[in-house]
């Protein structure tokens, strides 16, 4: 529960030229593929193709592509927010021994079925040298190894409580997002929005379950506590029953202020609906300032901004991306470079700002951050506590997690919290 505070200084060991030395061979074999050997070639999948995160991605490509000028990438998304799309594709690859050469996944629980079968090589010694250890945060390296080898390279780390908002619409309404200080506050909030403008008050989505579920853990949070949340986390739904159907009423009861086409948009169309004044507030991670700095004339602090989930100010609910070495992999040494590359500074110094993240190692110059994520950054230094998320992987394993997208599936479309909290109780 703490990434931030731990490891130290660095030194500037960066650059992002990687190497690493290595280069013979011989030991990755792994009983692969086919015969073929060896290639150039980097297949990596991912799903950032959404709100400015192709940019983000590409950003970290161009680097790449600088650094080992010799490796051919195959950019191979798997659209779909929160990687609502990639289970599918990367399981039955992985599990047929055809995966590509690496893919995106969240460190952490989101590990585990990879890693119970040995399907993720140990990059203990090949990627993750001293220098990179020492230079990241001690929490983030534990979530690369969640059964004891090293199989992930972080490479972001977002903040998921975040309550976004489009600085005009609110004024017009009176409305200081500064003074909600509850839960329930904001459910006032949007009835004022509601009344006093002809914005959207909430610009949630509701096609696919994951921001509904992430937004019933905030709430959550910001109506008890990181503990009760933790509590949760290890299972124990029954011994919170009061707590846990209490977030689910009032989220309930926001879904009332939420688009007219909630159920057919993905999470950055309904940030666009924000972005064009339509829209007053946004419950997402802080990917969604990645897609207001890609946006024209739409200014931080002028023009949108953002204070935590009411309630959860001293938290920094953190949301992990990384990369991983599937076993039989196409392409072992072009692999190694990149995941050698990802670890570096130049790489995550290319990549956080546009992405709308602050890096997991501990030695990048934040002069290229701006005035949003310099705040981020200090908001994590000085938070409370970091714990993971559930519908970003990192916090319960897969299983859990899919049960839960049922149940919130579900919840969107009958917003019965009866049927919610068995689904939850049963999903742990
Ligand atoms: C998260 C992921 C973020 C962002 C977001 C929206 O799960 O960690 O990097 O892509 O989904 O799709």
């Amino acid at each position: 529960m703490t990434l931030a505070g731990c490891s130290d200084d660095g030194g500037s060991g960066d650059d992002g030229s990687s190497d690493d030395g290595s280069g013979d061979d011989g030991s990755m074999d792994d009983g692969s593929d086919d015969g073929s050997g060896d290639t150039s070639e980097l297949e990596i999948v991912h799903w950032w193709t959404a709100g400015g995160e192709q940019d983000a991605f590409n950003a970290l490509l161009d680097g790449f592509r600088e650094a080992n000028p010799d490796v051919e990438v195959v950019d191979n998304p798997a659209p779909g927010g929160a990687g609502s799309a990639i289970d599918a594709v990367i399981q039955n690859r992985v599990i047929d021994g055809n995966p590509p050469s690496t893919f995106q996944i969240w460190p952490g629980q989101a590990l585990t079925p990879y890693t119970n079968e040995d399907l993720l090589e140990d990059i203990g010694d090949s990627v993750w040298d001293d220098e990179m250890r020492d230079a990241y945060l001690d929490g983030v390296v534990e979530l690369s190894q969640p059964a004891g080898d090293l199989v992930a390279v972080p490479i972001n780390i977002h903040r998921l409580n975040n309550l976004f908002y489009n600085v005009s619409v609110v004024e017009d309404a009176g409305v200081d997002p500064s003074t909600i200080d509850s839960p329930q506050g904001l459910l006032d909030a949007l009835e004022t929005i509601d009344a006093e403008t002809d914005a959207t008050p909430l610009a949630h989505q509701t096609q696919s379950p994951w921001s509904s579920l992430q937004l019933w853990e905030n709430v959550f949070i910001g109506q008890q506590s990181v503990d009760d949340y933790q509590t949760l986390l290890d299972g124990d739904v029954e011994g919170l029953e009061d707590e846990v159907r209490s977030a689910l009423e009032l989220l309930a009861d926001y879904l009332e202020y939420i688009p007219e086409d909630a159920g057919s948009i993905t999470w950055d169309q309904g940030n666009d609906g924000l972005i064009a004044g339509d829209a007053a507030f946004l419950h997402q991670g802080d990917w969604a300032a990645g897609q207001y700095e890609g946006a024209s004339d739409f200014e931080f602090s002028d023009d949108w901004d953002m204070v935590p989930f009411p309630g959860t100010s001293g938290v920094y609910h953190s949301v992990i991306d990384s990369f991983v070495f599937p076993t039989n992999n196409p392409s072992p040494e072009a692999t190694e470079q990149f995941l050698n590359y990802a670890g570096t500074v130049d790489a995550q110094e290319r990549f956080n700002p546009i992405k709308g993240s602050i890096p997991p190692r501990t030695d990048v110059p934040m002069d290229e951050f701006g005035d949003f994520l310099t705040r981020q950054f200090e908001d994590f230094q000085n938070s409370d506590s970091q714990p993971p998320t559930i519908a970003h992987g990192t916090g319960v394993a897969p299983a859990i997690h899919s049960a839960l997208d049922e149940t919130f599936a579900n919840f969107n479309g009958n917003l019965d919290v009866d049927a919610a909290y068995e689904g939850i109780r049963d999903a742990f």
